[in-house]
């Protein structure tokens, strides 16, 4: 029996990734597959409450310390990835460790050192990310309240996303227009990952190796 597929992703922040994510578990539901949809940072969990009390600014932390905390958040649910993708359900992830990595690299820190928590983790077998320029993302609204959410930093989160996609074959990482109509993007999402609702075959591989 072939496992489930592992798909994250990823997106910059206006970028309709939660619609996104959301419409893909739908699709995947109303195909009759199993699918099980989580967003990191999971803020339910201990480690995920400090998360949101420090994006929300009631908590600081240094640099390395809220990196090792969102790389802590993911390996609390990395059995429960496992377990489900061998049981055949497809795992949807609303963010993963390239978030963890661009975002705390476009802060300064070390992009290798940024890396190292994650190694190992279940990797996925494709990552969408989408795509938007700060310019449309200011047409949608601008950026919220939380402490990620300006324009110089997410200038530099984009620039990190694109280097790190470099590292990536086309098959495995897909750049998807994100500024374009809502029904345009679900297409794409769709077109690149129905292939992946018979399940897959090749073993899991894991983070960064
Ligand atoms: P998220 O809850 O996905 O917010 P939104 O739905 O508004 O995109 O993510 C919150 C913030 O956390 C977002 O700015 C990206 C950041 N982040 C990291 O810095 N490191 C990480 O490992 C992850 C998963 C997210």
């Amino acid at each position: 029996m072939p496992r489930g597929a592992f798909i994250a992703v990823e997106g910059l922040d206006r970028s309709g990734k939660t619609t996104q994510v959301t419409n893909l578990e739908t699709r995947f539901q109303a195909a009759g597959i199993d699918v099980k949809l989580l967003k990191f940072p999971d803020r339910t969990t201990a480690i995920g409450k400090m998360i949101d009390a420090y994006l929300r600014s009631q908590s600081e932390l240094d640099d390395h310390a809220i990196h090792l905390l969102f790389s802590a958040n993911r390996w609390e649910l990395a059995t429960t990835i496992e377990r489900l993708l061998n049981e055949g359900t497809i795992v949807v992830c609303d963010r993963y460790a390239f978030s963890g990595v661009a975002f705390s690299a476009a802060k300064g820190l070390d992009l290798d050192w940024c890396r190292s928590p994650d190694v190992s983790l279940p990797a996925p077998d494709v990552t969408l990310f989408l795509d938007i320029s700060p310019e449309k993302a200011r047409e949608r609204g601008g950026y919220g309240e939380e402490r990620y959410e300006k324009e110089e930093l997410q200038r530099k989160v984009r620039t990190i996303f694109s280097k790190i996609s470099g590292e990536f074959s086309a098959e495995k990482w897909v750049t998807v227009d994100a500024g374009r109509s809502q029904e345009d993007v679900a297409a794409d999402v769709w077109s690149f990952v129905e292939g992946f609702a018979a399940g897959v075959h090749s073993p899991l591989q894991r983070l960064w190796t």
